[in-house]
């Protein structure tokens, strides 16, 4: 072929390319831009599965927390949860979310479930149960999009030291070597790993309920006398996924894609003095892992306040720079909610407070302020190369406003809530943002973790003891905005 043929070829191939097509990397091929916007929900196995004990599962640190130590409370556990791993019940739910119109379904597996011990012999009960669900969801038209690791560590792992050692990276590679075996054929967008910062800053609050000390309910930034080990976990996590990420572009699933879910939070100072503590806590709960997977490198200023303080983070040469190199082909987001920050002498947590902002309506995760996503996500697009992204989680709870009466929920403030953040993700898209789902969380009520079942936030109501389901006002608001918008 000559050089001038060559030219214009790529020249009429270069304007059938949509925007999204030009820009994405990814060498599997984009599954994202080929398709159309997934409008979905999301959930996590340990929130709604149940069936804790069945086909051969073993435990995972969240059964042993619940059951044993009751850290949510006597009582409460997700042994039952609603009741999702009975497939005479999830093929009802699936019916429910086809009526709804969504496309999309994010949900995890349960690493116990598949290896039971966390390595060593996997357990082909919970991979035929879980390709039967994958394919029970296809067949409503709903894409899975499956999530690794929601959490639920395997006990066995866990007595082992968990994130705090290394060797997790290899367990944790191990496992995503397992599931790519097993679902390679059906699933084609892996989120490898949801919220490592929350799990951890969770995981910190239960340890205290364990030993009977206060518990130090900030999830977002830890304590200072933690976050040496936080940082620890963080790297480690971030190496697992690495990991995982590696060997996901070694199947060449087509069209596949990997990321990770990050609870991203942004931050406001309160006033010009706080400027400074809002860029900390942005670095520990934003630049941390952002600046690892799109730059190679993490954030100066908190390796600064890590190396000040004498911290020992066993990160190595090059940590950073494998997170980068994995590759992964979009980012999640999990959005609910900023975080105001001021700076505050009196305070022994880093000098610093965060306040409660008057005039602003509260939700369970914090203030309802789409604003912040819109922002956050202009942030992704200009300062992180405006890669692929999905909203991998978007919702909230607020007291009272999910009351059965007369056999309907009308839960307005989630409606409005919704409406806002919805709207924002719009907003960002005309704009050039490379944004290609939303999923609301969640598409049930079920187990909000050390919360217990109080907190609801699904858009459809789940009677915890009948395991009845009921469609909220929400569920029927985004359903029709889904069905308009597809
Ligand atoms: C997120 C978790 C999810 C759920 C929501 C409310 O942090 O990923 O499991 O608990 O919050």
């Amino acid at each position: 072929m000559t050089k001038r043929l060559l030219a214009i070829l790529l020249v009429l191939l270069s304007s059938h390319l949509t925007e999204g097509q030009m820009t994405n990397d990814n060498p599997n091929g984009s599954y994202f831009s080929t398709h159309p916007f997934l409008w979905g929900a999301a959930s996590a196995a340990y929130q709604v599965e149940g069936a804790y004990q069945a086909d051969g599962k073993g435990p995972s640190y969240w059964d042993v927390w619940m059951n044993k130590y009751e850290i949510a409370g006597p009582g409460v556990t997700g042994n039952v949860a609603i009741n999702f791993y009975d497939r005479k019940q999830y093929l009802k739910d699936i019916m429910l979310m086809k009526q709804l119109g969504i496309n999309s379904y994010r949900f995890s597996i349960s690493w116990p479930r598949i290896i039971p011990d966390g390595v060593g012999a996997v357990n082909m009960k919970a991979i035929e149960h879980y390709r039967t669900f994958i394919k029970d969801l296809k067949a409503a038209g709903i894409e899975p999009v499956m999530t690794l690791y929601h959490w639920d560590m395997p006990q066995a792992l866990f007595e082992k030291g968990g994130w705090d050692v290394r060797e997790s990276v290899d367990w944790f590679g191990n496992y995503a070597k397992v599931v790519f075996d097993n679902f390679k054929d059906l699933v084609k967008i892996y989120v490898l790993c949801n919220e490592m910062l929350i799990e951890t800053g969770i995981s910190f609050i239960a340890e205290d309920i364990i030993k009977k000390e206060k518990p130090n309910f900030n999830v977002v930034v830890p304590a200072p006398d933690r976050l040496e080990r936080a940082l620890t976990q963080f790297n480690h996590k971030l190496l697992a996924v690495a990991a995982a990420g590696k060997l996901f572009h070694s199947y060449h699933i087509p069209q596949g894609e990997a990321g990770v879910a990050l609870p991203l939070v942004p931050t406001i100072a309160v006033n010009t003095e706080s400027s400074a503590a809002a860029q900390f806590v942005d670095g520990i709960a934003n630049r941390w892992f952002l600046d690892a997977i799109y730059k190679g490198a993490y954030p100066a200023d908190i390796l600064e306040y890590a190396k000040e303080h004498h911290f020992d983070l066993k990160i190595q040469e090059g940590d950073a720079k494998e997170i980068q190199g994995a590759g992964l082909t979009y980012l999640g987001i999990n959005y609910y909610a900023p975080m105001f920050v001021q700076q505050d002498e009196k305070s022994d947590y880093y000098g610093m407070s965060f306040p409660h902002m008057p005039n602003m309506e509260y939700a369970f995760n914090g203030p309802n302020r789409p604003d912040q996503l819109e922002r956050l996500l202009l942030r992704i697009k200009d300062e992180y190369g405006n890669p692929s992204v999905i909203i991998t989680e978007n919702g909230a709870g607020f007291k009272g406003d999910d009351e059965l009466k007369n056999g309907q929920v009308n839960d307005t403030h989630r409606i409005n809530y919704l409406k806002g953040h919805i709207a924002a993700v719009q907003a960002v898209r005309k704009i050039g943002g490379h944004v290609y789902g939303y999923h609301v969380w969640s598409s049930h009520d079920n187990l909000e973790w050390i919360s217990g079942y109080g907190s609801r936030f699904g858009m459809i109501y789940v009677d915890f003891k009948t395991q009845q389901r009921i469609l909220k006002n929400s569920a029927k608001y985004y359903g029709a905005y889904v069905r308009a918008h597809r």
